[in-house]
């Protein structure tokens, strides 16, 4: 079991969304975060109002995910959240001891996908 996290840029996020459906992989938790790449929050200052361009909306997608999938999943990220520009954000994998199905109480893979 693998735990994907990837920050991606808010206006890419329903292009995310529909790359992770077409394979089949329709289940995750995403919430607005903000944060600093190497823009470094530069202020950028605007008819006398400073606005803070690090913190443009970005979204962290997280996805429980077993193993034979996580490429398929990178791929689906990587290619939809792409523009070629600073700031198209990451993609971390990192390994989950253990998953629990709270109405089921399976666990492992059989927690996620019944
Ligand atoms: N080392 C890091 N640790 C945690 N979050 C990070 C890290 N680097 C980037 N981020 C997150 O990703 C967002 C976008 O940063 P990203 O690294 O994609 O942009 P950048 O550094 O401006 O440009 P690029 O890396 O594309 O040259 C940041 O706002 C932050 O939320
Ligand atoms: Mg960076």
């Amino acid at each position: 079991m693998k735990k994907i996290e990837a920050i991606v840029r808010a206006s890419k996020f329903e292009e995310v969304k529909e790359a992770l459906g077409e394979k089949e992989i329709n289940f995750f938790t995403f919430y607005e975060v903000k944060g600093y790449g190497h823009q470094k929050g530069k202020n950028l200052t605007y008819r006398g109002a400073a606005y803070d361009i690090g913190y443009i909306g970005r979204i962290k997608l997280e996805i429980l995910i077993s193993d034979p999938y996580v490429n398929d999943a990178i791929e689906a990220i990587s290619n939809a959240a792409r523009t070629g520009e600073k700031g198209d954000g990451l993609i971390t994998v990192s390994s989950i001891d253990e998953i629990i199905n709270i109405r089921t109480a399976l666990k492992g893979s059989q927690a996620i996908n019944t």
